[in-house]
Order: structure tokens, then sequence, then C-alpha cells
């Protein structure tokens, strides 16, 4: 049998995906291939995580037709594409499945076991995580060559890029399958080698950490950093919005994995950031960070 899952060079169709994990990043990734018309089967690991998925499913696509971007009609054939579900094993005949859990190493690792497990041989099994190491993940299955990174951005119906992130032991073309499904779902795929934080939260996290390190050192305050950056730079949201979007605990993950594998005391975390999360206060995904929820 052939398991590269080349199909004898031709090159993979995927119509039906599964995407792991539906909180804000995974409920908004479902969303995207649903809206490309592809079947995608979502799950969660217990009935409530279950249903606050299917909240973000309903929030979402319920705000694009209150903006009048979608008919009520198109909303019902969008979710009528998602099957929910708490059983991995009704990913068995995925072509592709994108997990997005929390960053935490060892529960990717032993997702990424169960799934190499249940998925069909030729299917290609994707992470989306921010910052953890891809080459990692894929050593825990018997098909390293079928496991990249697939990483959306916050907010993933509406943010254009897709990083594919290859690593070492890709399969040659695959990283090139996935662009070209990335485009197929509306978006800008960039390739990029496995390097903690990739290009954009290498970047962007370092200087979200510096933003806290300026506010803790009383240089200006929350909201005068924010008006600079927004006013003087033009970027749609200042640094503390957009910690509180991409929430607290995931920056703070990141950040994390950027000083480990750096050991450059810029990217220690500031300690506010580790103040906020330890209280709980996630951003808008808990009702506050540094700012109070909306
Ligand atoms: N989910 C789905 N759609 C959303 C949304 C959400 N959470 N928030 C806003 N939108 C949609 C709105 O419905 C609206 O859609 P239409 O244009 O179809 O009407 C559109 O986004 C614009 O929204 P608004 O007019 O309400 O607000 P805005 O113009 O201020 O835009 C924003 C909101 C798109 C979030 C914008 O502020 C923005 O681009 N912010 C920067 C976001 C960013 O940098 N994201 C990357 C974070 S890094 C990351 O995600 C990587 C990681 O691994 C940590």
């Amino acid at each position: 049998m052939d398991t590269s899952g080349r199909l004898g060079g031709m090159t993979r169709s995927f119509e039906k995906v599964g995407v792991v994990g539906l909180g804000t990043m995974g409920a908004g990734i479902a969303e995207v291939f649903a809206r490309a018309g592809l079947a995608v089967v979502g799950v969660e690991a217990d009935p409530d995580a279950l249903e606050r998925g299917r909240g973000h499913l309903e929030a979402s696509t319920g705000r694009a037709v209150a903006k009048g971007r979608l008919s009520e009609a198109e909303q019902a054939e969008i979710l009528g594409r998602v099957t929910l579900t708490t059983s991995l094993e009704d990913l068995a005949d995925a072509d592709l499945v994108v997990e997005a859990i929390p960053e935490v190493m060892d529960f990717k690792r032993s997702l990424f076991t169960d799934l190499d497990r249940i998925c069909k041989p030729s299917a290609v099994l994707a992470t989306n995580t921010s910052s953890l190491s891809v080459t990692g993940i894929a050593a825990t299955t018997t098909r390293p060559g079928q496991v990249v990174g697939m990483h959306f951005f916050n907010p993933a119906p509406i943010m254009k890029l897709v990083e594919v992130i290859h690593t070492v032991v890709t399969e040659d073309g695959l990283a090139d399958e996935i662009a070209a499904l990335a485009r197929r779902l509306g978006k800008t795929p960039v390739s990029v080698g496995d390097r903690a934080g990739f290009v954009v939260n290498r970047l962007l996290l370092t200087y979200l950490n510096h933003a806290a390190v300026l506010l803790e050192n009383g240089l200006a305050t929350r909201d005068g950093i924010d008006a600079a950056m927004r006013l003087g730079v033009g970027l749609p949201m200042g640094p503390f919005a957009l910690l509180d979007l991409i929430g607290l605990d995931t920056s703070y993950e990141v950040m994390c994995v950027l000083f480990q594998e750096s050991r450059d005391r810029r990217h220690a975390p500031a300690p506010i950031l580790r103040e906020l999360v330890t209280a709980g206060l996630l951003g808008r995904k808990s009702g506050g960070g540094f700012y109070d929820g909306d």
C-alpha cells in the first residue's frame, strides 16, 4: 500500500477537513473551511466545550448576517457543513485535520499520536501552533512527512494570512498543496521554516512584549501607548488591545517559547503579563485583560 499520501504523484483533494479544538481560533478556522464549501468535522473534548464552539460559530456568522454580509440562508448552509462531535474517531475519513488546541507541547504530541492512529494513511495532519516546533509534533507520528503547520491569525475569518510551515522532513510538494488550499480559502499563504514564532509571532510578540515593558516602566499609559501606535503608525489596534484580542495566555506562552529558544533577555515576558494570566485575566475571551471585556 502506498502510505506516502501522494496518491501515486497526484495532487491530493481536500474535501473533508477536521478541526480539533473549537476555541476562538479553532471555531474561526472551521468557519473559514465551511465558507469555502468544504465539509468540516469540529471536535472538542467534552459536550460543554462543544457547545461553546457551536456558540462561537453561530455568533461569528450571526455577526456577518447582522451586517448584511451573509444571508440567513447562507449562514444556515455554512453551519450545515459543520458536524460537531466529541469523538476523534469521526476524523477517520478526513483528508486533512487542523489541530487548534492550547499551546502545550505534551497535549499536542498526545493528540497527534491519536490522530496518526485514527486518520487514514493519506490524511495530512496540520497544526495551528503559534510557536511550538512543528518538527517536534511531526516526530510523534508515523507520517512526519505529512505533518505541516497551517497557522491562521485572529480573527481567522477576517485575517488574510496563512503561514504554511514545512519541516526538514515534509514531503516534497506538500507545502505547495497546502498553500493552494489556503488560496482556495481566500487566504494568502506565506511559506515559512520551522523556527519558534515563525515570521509573524517572532516579530509581533517581541513588539507586544516591549509595549508591556514600557507600560511597567511608566513611559506612558496603556491608552497613550495604544493611541500612539494606532495614530502614529496606522495600525488597526494598539498593542494592549491586540494582546487582549490574541489572549494574554497565548501571548505569554509564545513569549516563553521565544525566550527559551533565544535566551535573549529582550524576549523575557514582562511580569505584568504573567500576573494578568495568573489572575485569570486573559483578554476578550475571559471578559477582561488590559481592558475590561466588551
Ligand atoms: N470574528 C469574526 N469576525 C470579526 C471579529 C471576530 N472576532 N471581529 C471583527 N470581525 C469582523 C467584523 O464582523 C467586520 O466584518 P465585515 O468587514 O464583513 O463587516 C470586520 O471584522 C471588521 O470589524 P469591525 O468593523 O467591527 O472592526 P475593525 O474595523 O476595528 O476590525 C479587526 C477589527 C479586524 C479585529 C481589526 O481591528 C484588526 O485587524 N486588528 C488586528 C488583528 C491582528 O493583528 N490579528 C493578528 C493577531 S496575531 C495572531 O493571531 C497570531 C497568533 O498566533 C497569536
